[in-house]
């Protein structure tokens, strides 16, 4: 029997990955306002929603920017975005990632999504997974994007689990540490050295188990 009473997964990254079609959008519009972006730049952005993300893209343009033009940026990508994602499929689900939500089904906890991606409810209904989660957090409601704890805790609280029986599962630094901020055990998707404050680190959801932890 599991200590947990609750998995909460991220989305991008860890279920399906996005990270591609982030970095194309991205790539698109950093490029469009004269600002190099590579694939190293990129990795900083992972788990930051999308305002953030572009301030951090900005940040090393020539010229500053009003509100409402950072407005109209986010806006362009966010098209770009979802001309990519338009076509995903369940052929886009990770290695594991169904498997684990079946695991963790069977075992009778309660499975919960906390994504800031608004693009969240999309993308679950492109893979066709949406009704594998009893909760999922709707990212327009949350004031402050990883890493602060708000998400999972939303999550927690909707699913009616304590934070400290939560485990919480995520392949970015910022995802970690929100997980960690919410008094969860972190579940590191990728390298040890990377996801330093992970309580345990796997390469893919293709290593989940409930026992181990
Ligand atoms: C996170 C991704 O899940 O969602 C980030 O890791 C992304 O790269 C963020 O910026 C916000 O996504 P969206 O779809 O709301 O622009
Ligand atoms: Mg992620």
């Amino acid at each position: 029997m599991s200590r947990f009473k609750a998995v909460i997964f991220d989305l991008d990254g860890v279920i399906t990955d996005t990270a591609h079609y982030h970095y194309l959008a991205w790539k698109r519009l950093a490029e469009s306002q004269g600002v190099h972006f590579d694939h190293a730049f990129n990795e900083n952005l992972k788990g930051i929603d999308r305002m953030g993300s572009l301030d951090l893209i900005l940040a090393s343009s020539k010229r500053a920017y009003t509100a409402e033009e950072k407005l109209a940026l986010a806006d362009e990508k966010n098209r770009h975005y979802q001309e990519l994602i338009a076509t995903m499929s369940s052929a886009d689900l990770l290695p594991g990632a169904v498997r684990a939500l079946d695991v963790v089904r069977a075992a009778g906890l309660r499975i919960g999504l906390a994504s800031v991606s608004k693009n969240a409810f999309t993308v679950l209904g492109r893979l066709g997974i949406t009704d594998k989660f009893d909760y999922v957090v709707d990212a327009a409601t949350i004031a402050r994007g990883k890493p602060d704890p708000e998400i999972f805790l939303k999550a927690a609280r909707e699913l009616g689990v304590a934070a400290e029986d939560c485990l919480g599962v995520e392949d970015a630094v910022a995802g970690v540490a929100s997980i960690k901020a919410a008094g969860m055990f972190a579940l590191g998707i990728g390298h040890p050295f990377v996801l330093t404050q992970a309580d345990v680190v796997i390469t893919s959801l293709n290593d989940f188990n409930l026992e181990s932890y």
